[in-house]
């Protein structure tokens, strides 16, 4: 029950993972993740699955150990080989992040789903929730933002082989590296951007934490081509929902383009991390994430404490 006093992160606060206590030196990190084929290619979209579920692990700074295969796969009409490769995928994935497979269940389904649930390790004095930031942080944002729009023009088959290569290599990226930096450096709070869009996580993270935010759009880090496909209309539904759920929250520059506004809301997968670290740490921690190979980490903006619940988007 939600009422249970071991249930140290639950349903209530919408953070990344559902933490739960078995000592005072151990807890259990929880979570679940899967969707619909985003790229053609099978074993690339195994990877990409594993991936974004294994990253609210990361987020909540703990340690994923095992995981699960949850498997909707069309029997009658799709060839199995699509399911082993998809399988292979997200294995190889698993065995980058040093991550045991358990187990799975499958359904037919007429709609291909793969995805994982997965569980780590957390000490129960260390879990980074997204309710820890504080007035004078800075945020760090380790990937790139735009996967969305980049993915909705392969769906509409205009994407370039460039923009499919560079969106490919964020999403299949684990969010372990950072993860583990921002975990040995020390930070306040932590989530990652995923179907709610750089803001909608943004936000959570502000209502969550009690304070405000002010971001500098020309630092935050996106996939040119997005900016390109957002501009030819290739923009998710889902970039809409979010900003219209939103978009009271926020304060926009007058000079922002709706390309780099729809960016902003644009629902990412396996997305990268968000953090809000002490001023001190912060570069320190930039440049340690960066030479781990996010060459595209940046400081985005800074945690205040008024206007609270608001953020404030500058040039
Ligand atoms: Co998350
Ligand atoms: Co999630
Ligand atoms: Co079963």
């Amino acid at each position: 029950m939600i009422d249970d006093p071991n249930l140290i992160v639950g349903l209530k606060s919408f953070d990344d993972a559902g933490v739960y206590k078995l000592s005072d030196e151990l807890a259990l990190v929880q979570t679940i993740d899967f969707f619909t084929p985003i790229v053609d290619d099978p074993y690339t979209f195994g990877q990409i699955a594993a991936a974004n579920a294994l990253s609210d692990v990361y987020a909540m700074g703990g340690t994923p150990l095992t995981a699960m295969n949850v498997v909707c796969f069309p029997t009658q009409t799709m060839d199995v080989t699509v399911l082993r490769e998809i399988l292979r995928g997200g294995l190889d994935k698993m065995r980058e992040a040093k991550v045991t497979l358990v187990g799975g269940h499958s359904v037919e389904d007429s709609e291909l789903k793969y995805g994982l649930s997965v569980t780590g390790v957390i000490h129960p004095k260390k879990i980074i929730t997204n309710a820890g930031a504080k007035p004078g942080d800075r945020l760090i944002l380790t990937k790139p933002l735009g996967t969305g729009i980049i993915n909705t023009a392969i769906k509409a088959k205009t994407a370039s082989p460039e923009a499919l290569s560079k969106v490919t290599k964020v999403m299949t990226a684990l969010n372990r590296d950072a993860s583990e930096l921002m975990q040995v450096i020390g930070v306040n709070s932590c989530t990652d951007i995923t179907g709610f869009g750089f803001i909608g996580h943004a936000c959570e993270m502000i209502e969550a934490s009690d304070v405000g935010m002010i971001l500098t759009s020309s630092s935050i880090p996106f996939l040119s081509e997005a900016e390109e496909y957002a501009k030819m209309g290739l923009v998710p539904g889902g970039t809409n929902r979010n900003k219209k759920f939103r978009i009271k929250q926020i304060e926009l520059d007058p000079s922002l383009s709706p390309e780099l506004i729809d960016i902003l809301f644009d629902p990412q997968t396996s997305g990268g991390l968000l953090i809000s670290t002490p001023q001190e740490k912060s570069l320190m921690l930039l440049d340690q994430i960066r030479k781990k190979g996010m060459e595209e980490a940046s400081i985005v903006g800074e945690i205040v404490s008024e206007p609270k619940g608001k953020i404030v988007v500058k040039k």
